[in-house]
C-alpha cells in the first residue's frame, strides 16, 4: 500500500505518520525531514533548500522532485508513506507517472489552531520526537531526556508565509485527488489518539 498524508502546515502529519509507521509498516518519507537531514550535514542540497525553507517557501520542484523519485525508487516504489510531498500540482503529476497511489489521507484542520501548533512545537534532535511546549515547558524530550528545540521555520514571520504558501500552492491538490477518486478526508481538530483512529478506520 502507498498513501500520501496531505494537510496543511502544523495539521498533524508527522505526528500522525509516526503511528501509522508503526501500526502498518509503511516507511515515512517525509520531504521536510529529508531537507532537515540535508542541511544539517551542509549537503549541496542542504544550503539550497535552506534558502527557500527559512522564508517559508517551496524548494524548487526539479530538486524536491528528483530527491523523490530516488527515495522511492530505494524503496523499490513499494509501501510508503509520503508526508509533504507532493505539495503542489507539478509534483503531484510528477508522481502519478513513477507510483501508485493508493489513498490521500487529507488532515482537515481550522487555520485558526495552526500558528500556536506550529509556534509552540518542539523537537528532540537525539530521538526525533515531537511535541508541544505546553506539554513538556521545561523543554526536556519525555522520551530520552535530551534538549527540545524549536525549527528554523517555526517563528511566526515564517509561519505566515507557509500557510500562504499552502493556500495558493497545495491546497488546489484536495481537488486534484477528489477527481481521482483517492481523498479521504479525516478531521484534524481532535486529538492525536482520535485522529488516528480514524485513519486507521480509513486504511483497514
Ligand atoms: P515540512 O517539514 O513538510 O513542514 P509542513 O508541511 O509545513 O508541516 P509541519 O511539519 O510544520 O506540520 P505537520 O503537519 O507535520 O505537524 P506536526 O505533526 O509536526 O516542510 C518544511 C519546509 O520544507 C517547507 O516549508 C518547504 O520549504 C520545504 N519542503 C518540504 N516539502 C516540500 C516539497 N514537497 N516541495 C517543496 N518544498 C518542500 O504537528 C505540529 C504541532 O501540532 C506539534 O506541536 C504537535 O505536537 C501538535 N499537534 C499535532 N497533532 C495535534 C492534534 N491532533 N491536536 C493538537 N495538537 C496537535
Ligand atoms: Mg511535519
Amino acid at each position: 500500500m502507498n498513501i500520501i498524508l496531505l494537510g496543511a502546515p502544523g495539521a498533524g502529519k508527522g505526528t500522525q505518520a509516526t503511528r501509522i509507521e508503526e501500526e502498518f509498516g509503511l516507511t515515512h518519507v517525509s520531504t521536510g525531514d529529508i531537507f532537515r537531514r540535508h542541511m544539517r550535514q551542509e549537503t549541496p542540497i542542504g544550503k539550497k533548500a535552506r534558502s527557500y525553507i527559512k522564508k517559508g517557501q517551496l524548494v524548487p520542484d526539479e530538486v524536491t522532485i528528483e530527491l523523490v523519485r530516488t527515495t522511492l525508487d530505494e524503496l523499490g516504489n513499494n509501501n510508503f508513506m509520503l508526508d509533504g510531498f507532493p505539495r503542489n500540482i507539478n509534483q503531484a503529476e510528477a508522481l502519478g507517472k513513477t507510483s501508485n497511489i493508493d489513498c490521500v489521507i487529507d488532515i482537515s484542520v481550522d487555520f485558526g489552531v495552526l500558528m500556536d501548533r506550529i509556534c509552540g512545537r518542539r523537537s528532540c534532535l537525539e530521538c526525533g520526537y515531537t511535541t508541544h511546549i505546553s506539554v513538556c515547558p521545561d523543554g526536556t524530550c519525555p522520551k530520552c531526556g535530551s534538549e527540545l528545540v524549536q525549527r528554523m521555520d517555526d517563528k511566526e514571520e515564517t509561519v505566515k508565509q507557509r500557510l500562504e504558501v499552502y493556500k495558493n500552492e497545495t491546497a488546489p491538490l484536495v481537488e486534484y485527488y477528489t477527481r481521482l477518486g483517492k481523498l479521504r478526508t479525516v478531521n484534524g481538530m481532535k486529538s492525536p489518539d482520535e485522529v488516528f483512529e480514524e485513519i486507521k478506520k480509513v486504511l483497514k
